[in-house]
This record gives structure tokens, sequence and C-alpha cells, in this order.
């Protein structure tokens, strides 16, 4: 099967937790837990708030921590007068692989736009760093029956006039945003429904190989009890984890889904 070539990826969104102290006493407590074996079966993510970056990187690369450093969100432009703004640029300096875009707590909190994060997933690709575009409906979306029109309508506009390739190499965060910080899960059916649907969308926009190549993850009260569920979905490819990602002990629970059984 296709899924056994994409190697999962578990990503932990710290969102605004964790000052620059406490986010490296959680990354030495997740290195110390997690083992050779996890990140040969697992790619994992961590992305603390801007402040911590710089204090994040330096531990990882110091101990040699095979964790990838990720980002929250950032500008589409490299520099100008973007009072409070970060730049992508600033982002590739501290060798931040992932910057996640668009995630709803952006959009509904902050105003970003289809077109904005289309915008940031291309200034992103454009410095060597991989996006994370998110996706997901509401409470009410679902219950109107309009998810997939949702969701393929955000996948559709982030990935506007991305080449297939680059598509092929990113992620795409499948987020309901009722599952979110409520512990209210997406049924692993309903979570490889919507990820599939994800992947078909793909596959329109940039084509099969694409589609096949692309790594899409759920998110959404992710925890480790729920993990080795949701990612035996032959369309779910990694996790976008929130509160479980807080604590080392819960994260590396998920990250390990891969051992359990
Ligand atoms: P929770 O895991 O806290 O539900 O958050 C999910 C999320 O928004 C990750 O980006």
């Amino acid at each position: 099967m296709a899924k056994v070539t994409r190697k999962p990826l578990i990503s932990g969104n710290w969102k605004m937790h964790h000052n620059h102290f406490e986010a490296i006493s959680t990354v030495q407590k997740l290195a110390y837990i997690l083992t050779k074996d996890d990140y040969e079966a697992v790619d994992v993510s961590v992305h603390p708030p801007f402040t911590d970056l710089r204090s994040v990187q330096t531990v990882l690369e110091a101990d040699e921590i095979p964790v990838a450093l990720g980002a929250q969100h950032c500008h589409w432009e490299d520099k100008g007068a973007f009072t409070g703004e970060v730049s992508p640029a600033f982002l590739a300096k501290l060798n931040v692989t992932y910057v996640i875009v668009g995630h709803s707590e952006r959009r509904e909190l902050f105003g970003e736009t289809d077109e904005m994060v289309n915008v940031k997933a291309k200034a992103i690709l454009k410095l060597g760093m991989t996006p994370i575009i998110c996706c997901g409906e509401t409470l009410e979306e679902r219950e109107a029956g309009s998810t997939d029109e949702k969701v393929a309508g955000q996948v559709r506009a982030g990935l506007a006039g991305i080449t297939p390739e680059q598509i092929g190499g990113l992620v795409i965060a499948y987020e309901p945003i009722w599952a979110i910080g409520t512990g209210r899960t997406a049924s692993a059916e309903d979570a490889q429904a919507v990820c599939s649907l994800v992947r078909a969308t793909v596959s329109e926009v940039a084509g099969r190989d694409a589609a096949e190549s692309v790594r899409i993850q759920y998110g959404g009260s992710v925890k480790g009890s729920n993990a080795v569920e949701l990612m035996a979905q032959p369309d779910i490819d990694g996790a976008l984890v929130g509160g479980a990602s807080l604590v080392a002990e819960d994260f590396a629970a998920i990250v390990q889904y891969h051992a359990a059984g």
C-alpha cells in the first residue's frame, strides 16, 4: 500500500503555552523518553511560541535530538513594515523545518483568509521549509452537511498555484474545529472519510503522484489512547496535537503509537 511510503509526522502545536524555560525542559524530557526506533518509525516536530524558537533550536542541535523544529505561523513577506509579524526568512535562519499555516485559531481569531494561507504556503516553500496547511469545519458546518465543501474549498484555495512536486512534499492537517481542545475526537471513521476527501482533492488539483505522497495529519483531541486507531486509517499519516503535546510523557505516548499492540 502507498501508506508505507509516507512516513508519519506527529507534530506538537504548543499554541501560546510554555515560556522558553518550560519549552527547553519539555524538549529535554521528550528526548529522554523517545528512542531511535521512534525516530525511525515517525517524524516528530514541536512548534513552540516564537519567543522559544531560538532556545529550542539550540537544545535540539547541541544534543543532536532528531526532533524537527516547527513554527505556528508567519508572514508571507521576508521583511518590511509589518509591526509584530514574523518573517519566514527568519524562521528559515533558525533551521525551522515545518510551519503551520491557516490554523483555525488564526483564521477565526485573527482573520486569516484562504488567500493569505496560500501566499504564506508559497513563501514557506520558497525558503525550503514545509508548510502544514490546516483545514477543518465548524460544528455548524458539520451539522449542515457542508464539511466536504468547506474542507475541499480550503484545500483547493491553499494549494492554488503551487507545483505538483511541491504539493507532494507538503503536509495538510485536517482539524475539525469542534474537536479542538474539547476532548471530542472525530471517530476514526469520520476522520478517515475527510482525510480521504483531502487526498482526492489533492489528486484533482495536482495529480495522483502528489496525492499519494502528500502527508495528511488529523488534529483534534488526539491522545495516547486514541492515536493507534486514528493512525491505522489509510489516509491519516500523522497527527497535529495541541493539549497533549504540552506534557512530554503524553506527547511521547502519541509518538509511540507505532509500537503499541
Ligand atoms: P488539541 O489537541 O488540544 O485538540 O488541539 C488540536 C490543535 O489545534 C492542534 O493544532
